[in-house]
């Protein structure tokens, strides 16, 4: 049976946004910035052949130096990315994983949420690639936010949209996340 398709909930109201907050260990502040941060992603869309502007967020605790591999908690960082599309129609590239070529490479590491934003309703969730590109960065628990063209969104867990996932623990490492 398919799983039941999650809620639609107020993007502005308070009293949501706390409820959220508490269910996964967000800040009502970090609700906001990933809201109005993945909105902003989606104005940097190239998407002149679909015209489906998709923006996404991600908000990391801590970073890897690339020469000396050591690791640093910081406050919060928030990495964007929105869709890239190209000529060669296959070769576009997803929001979501332009955003964590961006923050991986820049050495973030630790995701607590990542959001994303399009024109639509209801609010589309990550592709299948995008779901396993992700999978190999996130803790099964994290949260993912949808948003869509009002700043309405649904939220589940990557585990909840990747259910039974292959990660880099069946491949014998410990893994990013
Ligand atoms: N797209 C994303 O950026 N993320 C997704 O998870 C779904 C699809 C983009 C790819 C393409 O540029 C446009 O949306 C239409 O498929």
């Amino acid at each position: 049976m398919a799983p039941p398709t999650p809620p639609i909930l107020n993007g502005h109201s308070e009293t949501v946004i706390a409820q959220t907050c508490q269910t996964y260990n967000l800040t009502p502040s970090e609700f906001a910035q990933l809201r109005d941060r993945a909105v902003a992603a989606k104005a940097t869309s190239y998407s002149p052949y679909s015209k489906f502007r998709v923006g996404a967020v991600l908000l990391s605790n801590g970073k890897v130096d690339a020469v000396t591999g050591e690791r640093s908690s910081s406050e919060g960082t928030y990495t964007p990315g929105a869709n890239v599309e190209n000529a060669s129609y296959p070769v576009t590239t997803c929001a979501e994983r332009v955003a964590f070529g961006r923050a991986i490479t820049e050495g973030h590491r630790g995701f607590k949420a990542v959001a994303v934003a399009t024109d639509i309703s209801p609010p589309a969730s990550p592709c299948g690639m995008c779901r396993q590109f992700i999978r190999e960065f996130c803790e099964l628990s994290m949260p993912i936010l949808m948003f869509d063209k009002d700043e309405n969104f649904s939220v589940l867990r990557l585990e909840d949209l990747l259910p039974l996932s292959f990660g880099p623990d069946q491949m014998g490492i410990e893994g990013a996340a």
